[in-house]
């Protein structure tokens, strides 16, 4: 429906939405009702018509269904997420190989895509792009084949797609609680065998965070930022560890969206440092405990300021119950598994 004079911002699984009502593959109401879309960075991508059509502004690097079919009836290949061919594709075949819905920093699906499409040379198949993301198009196979080809799906061998060695290590946990204590110990323990960048939370805040407070806001952008960080480590195959306190569930849940869109899914390892406020407080180390109970500091995690237990932490150590060793040889099992 058109919405005179109504904007909407699309992402990038919008975009490939899009792009698939203008081959014709989905509705025009699969887009909210508006007037104009623009992308995340403002710039108009389509409008719709009186008819409340959508009409795209975008060019089009597809090829269309009806011109692919009009090559005949030949079999088609969709490459399954996460998997990559292992043997020969038909001579014959269409691949239709879905490279929408993709973040623009996942760094595993060029590569899947690639690993694709070097198949299809080597035998002689033909690829043809489709703006969807693999997980619909392979909800959506038969629909597809019949669109583009009218061709039978032939299923390839195939192999899991690698992991990759990118990783991050995420401690949270209460100021005191031993984060940094184990972070810094998990790095010692690998230097000889890795480079680590090591995220602590109050080194970050020296530099990448400088000027930064703790309102909620602030800590949010914080996080943020070491998240962002940590997941180009993981990207290029490195490791990162970070140990700020990260109090936030819903950030925490963006950093792991974040390094697994680019790391792949597993190269997200939080580590909940639970070690009771009674235990931090009574440790002390900077004496910010004690100057936050006379209200010296305001906002002070655990005191007047909340801390989000973790219900997703891959491992929970409370560094009171659990020797640092331990704790170090727990880390690096979960790392290894
Ligand atoms: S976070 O909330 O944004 O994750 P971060 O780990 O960077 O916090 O910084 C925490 C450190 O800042 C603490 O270890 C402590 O030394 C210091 N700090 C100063 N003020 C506060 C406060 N209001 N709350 C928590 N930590 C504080």
């Amino acid at each position: 429906m058109r919405v005179p004079g109504a904007v909407v911002t699309l992402d990038y699984t919008d975009l490939s939405r899009l792009d698939l009502i203008v081959l014709g593959l989905l509705p025009d109401e699969a887009l909210p009702p508006a007037d104009t879309y623009v992308d995340e960075e403002g710039t108009p991508v389509a409008i719709r018509d009186t008819d409340g059509r959508i009409v795209s502004k975008r060019p089009m690097p597809w090829e269309r269904p009806q011109d692919v079919r009009a090559g005949g009836a030949r079999p088609v290949v969709i490459p399954p997420p996460e998997q990559m061919p292992s043997g020969e594709l038909p001579l014959d075949a269409v691949v239709l190989m879905p490279v929408g819905g993709a973040r623009l920093d996942d760094a595993r699906r060029p590569r899947w895509v690639q690993s694709w499409t070097d198949a299809a040379n080597k035998s002689g198949a033909v690829v043809v792009r489709v703006p969807m993301d693999a997980r619909e198009a392979a909800t959506r196979a038969s629909e597809l084949a019949a669109a583009y080809t009218g061709g039978t799906i032939v299923e390839v061998p195939t192999v899991a797609q690698p992991v990759g060695a990118g990783r991050v290590v995420f401690f949270t946990g209460l100021s005191g609680s031993g984060k940094s204590t184990v972070a810094r110990a998990v790095v010692e323990r690998l230097a000889s065998s890795r480079s680590i960048t090591l995220l602590d939370g109050d080194v970050v805040r020296t530099h990448l965070s400088k000027g930064l407070g703790f309102s909620a806001a602030d800590r949010d952008i914080n996080i943020r930022r070491i998240g962002w960080v940590a997941a180009e480590v993981a990207k290029h195959g490195g490791l990162a560890v970070c140990a700020p306190i990260a109090p936030y569930d819903a950030t925490r849940k963006w950093v792991r969206e974040t390094v697994e869109a680019s790391g792949g899914p597993g190269s997200f390892v939080l580590v909940w440092i639970s070690t009771p406020l009674e235990v931090c407080e009574q440790r002390d180390v900077k004496g910010l405990y004690a100057k936050a109970r006379r209200g010296e500091i305001k906002g002070f995690t655990g005191i007047d300021d909340p801390y989000e237990a973790p219900q997703d932490a891959e491992l929970v150590i409370d560094t009171s119950q659990v020797s640092l060793d331990d704790a170090v040889d727990q880390v690096l099992a979960r790392l290894q598994g």
